[in-house]
């Protein structure tokens, strides 16, 4: 008799454990999904491109984290640009100026990028030619694929450039 006693405390023990143990489990998944990005967040950590659709001397703007990314495809008149060319033709850096963050324009006629707050101007490579930006225009981390360019990654490509 004493024994079915037992047996029945420990079956209700190890039946409260077993709850206990499935309710940790389910705190445990409903923190890990709290703390789990948003599916649009994954999203946008890192932006597709096609370089190809770019034409020669035309610059395309990508959004990239909320920050635009300017794409030029130069042409040989806008001269080299050492180790700041991805691709073998493009320009790509952050649109965000190096002084204190506004987004430069590109003027076609100049070729270069103008920065609209305080005259700062880059050159078609994003180097800082004029005024107060303290350096050029940021490279993104990319990766490239082919002719597409995979922002936020960094890539073989991008680690070159960034060792200079
Ligand atoms: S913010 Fe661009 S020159 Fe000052």
């Amino acid at each position: 008799m004493a024994e079915e006693k037992m047996s029945r405390r420990d079956f209700l023990l190890y039946a409260m454990g077993g709850w206990a143990a499935v309710g940790a489990g389910a705190v445990l998944y409903a923190m890990y999904k709290t703390w789990e990005p948003l599916p649009e967040v994954k999203a946008q950590a890192t932006v597709k491109f096609d370089l190809s659709t770019v034409q020669p001397g035309e610059i395309k703007v990508v959004s990239w984290r909320g920050k635009p990314v300017f794409i030029l495809r130069r042409t040989s008149d806008m001269g080299g640009c050492d180790k700041r060319t991805v691709a073998g033709e493009y320009t790509v850096v952050l649109g965000i100026c190096t002084h204190l963050g506004c987004i430069p324009n590109w003027i076609p006629e100049e070729k270069v990028w103008h920065c609209p707050c305080h005259g700062g101007r880059y050159d078609a490579c994003g180097k800082n030619i004029f005024g107060p930006p303290p350096r050029p225009l940021d490279i993104p981390p990319f990766k490239l694929e082919g002719t597409t360019i995979v922002l936020g990654e960094e890539g073989p490509e991008y680690k070159k450039l960034i060792q200079g």
